[in-house]
């Protein structure tokens, strides 16, 4: 049993892995801005929370303390993106080195580093903070969540109809399969069985073009509304009509999208 800090870990992706990792015996500690009251829906139960800004670095040399491994989960959108991502990883790296921790693994994007997509580019500013610091560090880029997916999809709503990206594929992936691999990744680490500062790559069972994907969450909802074909403009969308957010080599072996609707997750 070991020590493990998951920063984000009130997140979508955070408490899969905050879940995981107790499922597996560690001792858990999750860090963020917000901590739960017990009863509240981010609470896993077993965990302990500490609260902790990645930004002004208030609580993190708490949230470190006596830590082995870090798995960082943390996200911000829009403007905030690039503090979180890029001041908020060096706090952390900084401050988790000053407190003898010496691994972290990082969650990040496949095609991040090949995107002029904003986010995109504080994701690799994040991973730089990461490769460029004293801890070794494993980098798992993951494909497009299977909420996140469904999110984009369901932006058609108010037009009365499923939206589908068009020229676009996805590897949509299941956290609780991320969450697998962070963990695995930690405990590697731990025991001296991977190499420091490694990229891993992974993506969802299959992949699927857009229009199948939006079909899929149709036949889930029973709804009669219609599927949408759109053009996503920018970079974003020039990114995923190259196939650059496609892994399908690294493909796990998990819950398919179909399935993950089927289960009302
Ligand atoms: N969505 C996808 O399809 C996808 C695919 C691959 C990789 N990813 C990556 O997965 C990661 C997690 O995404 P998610 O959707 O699970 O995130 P999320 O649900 O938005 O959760 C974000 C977490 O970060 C915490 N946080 C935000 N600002 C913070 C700050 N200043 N200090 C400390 N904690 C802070 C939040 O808690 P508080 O707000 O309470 O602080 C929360 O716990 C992201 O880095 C994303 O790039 C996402």
């Amino acid at each position: 049993m070991s020590r493990v800090l998951v920063v984000g870990g009130t997140g979508l992706a955070g408490r899969a892995v905050t879940a995981e990792a107790i499922e597996r015996g560690h001792d858990v500690v999750v860090a963020a801005r917000r901590v739960p009251d017990d009863d509240a829906d981010p609470y896993v139960p077993g965990a302990s929370y500490v609260t902790a800004d990645l930004v002004t670095g208030v609580g993190l040399e708490e949230a470190v303390d006596g830590v082995e491994v870090v798995i960082d989960t943390s996200n911000a959108l829009g403007k905030q993106a690039a503090n979180v991502f890029a001041t908020g990883a060096q706090n952390l790296v900084h401050t988790a080195a000053r407190f003898g921790v010496s691994r972290a693994v990082l969650l990040s994007i496949v095609g991040a580093d090949r995107s002029a997509y904003g986010y995109y580019r504080a994701k690799v500013a994040q991973e730089r903070a990461y490769l460029d610091s004293a801890l070794d560090t494993c980098i798992v880029r993951a494909t497009q969540f299977h909420d996140f997916v469904t999110a984009i999809i369901d932006r058609g709503r108010p037009f009365g109809a499923f939206l589908s990206p068009t020229r676009t594929k996805f590897q949509p992936i299941a956290v609780t399969d991320v969450a697998r691999v962070l963990v695995d990744a930690g405990e590697s680490m731990r025991e001296g069985r991977a190499q420091p500062d490694t990229i891993i790559h992974i993506g969802g069972p299959r992949v699927e073009s857009a229009r199948a994907l939006a079909e899929q969450r149709k036949r889930a909802t029973g709804s009669r509304r219609f599927i949408l074909p759109v053009r996503l403009g920018g970079p974003l969308g020039a990114t995923w009509r190259a196939g650059r957010n496609l892994v399908p080599e690294n493909a796990v072996d998990g819950v398919r999208y179909g399935a993950w609707l089927d289960s009302g997750a």
